[in-house]
């Protein structure tokens, strides 16, 4: 933990789509959280290597050190992610499988995280969101409860930019992350 009041989060989207709905949410949280929070926003997901047992120690490859360095360097993560197929995307999983083993050095577990999701469909991407919290809360991360974020006919609620044109759904978005900040904040006073 840093001395200093600020936090870092790092801010990942489980698509690797150019025009992502999920990636989108991301940056509209990003843009608009105020107050002491820095976003590391982490956009490598595609780059990974598929996960491979054999390659998982100190020597991991280049990209997955990078990421194992970015979420141990953070106070808290975000993550956004669309829906496949009722769980999470392949990428998403495959980079928490990284992130998950002994040669990670043990940086999920107690790590404040704040999850959320969007679909073009009736739900939001919640199915995908309670796999996500099943896998995280395994590792032993701690993941927020509330606010529960699944933007359901995300369409509708952005722009031709990918600008967040839903006042609900940006309040929702602001909440998250003010959640995830006070939770950092509460480690740190019981940690002192
Ligand atoms: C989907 N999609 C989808 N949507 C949903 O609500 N529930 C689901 O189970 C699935 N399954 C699924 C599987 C696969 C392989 C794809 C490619 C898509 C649709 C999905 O929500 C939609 O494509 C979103 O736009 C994906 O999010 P991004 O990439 O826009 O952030």
């Amino acid at each position: 933990m840093k001395p200093s009041s600020r936090s870092t989060v790092l801010a990942l989207s489980g698509s690797l789509r150019a025009a992502s709905y999920n990636t989108a949410l991301l940056h509209a949280a990003v843009k608009h959280t105020g107050g002491a929070t820095d976003f590391d926003i982490y956009d490598r997901l595609g780059r990974l290597p598929m996960f491979d047992q054999d390659l998982d120690n100190e020597d991991a490859p280049r990209e997955v050190a990078e990421l194992r360095r970015r979420v141990a360097a953070a106070d808290g993560l975000l993550i956004v992610t669309p829906e496949h197929n009722a769980s999470i995307p392949a990428a998403l999983k495959n980079s928490i499988d990284w992130i998950s083993t002994p040669p990670a050095g043990g940086i999920l577990p107690g790590k404040p995280t704040a999850i959320a999701g969007a679909s073009p469909g009736p739900f939001g991407s919640a199915r995908g969101q309670l796999a996500l919290r099943q896998i995280l809360t395994s590792i032993g991360a701690d993941v927020l409860a509330k606010p529960e974020v699944a933007v359901f006919r995300c369409h509708e609620r952005l722009d031709e930019g990918g600008n967040v044109t839903d006042p609900t759904t940006l309040s929702l978005l602001t909440d998250l992350t003010d959640a995830l900040a006070a939770r950092i904040a509460a480690g740190r006073v019981a940690s002192a």
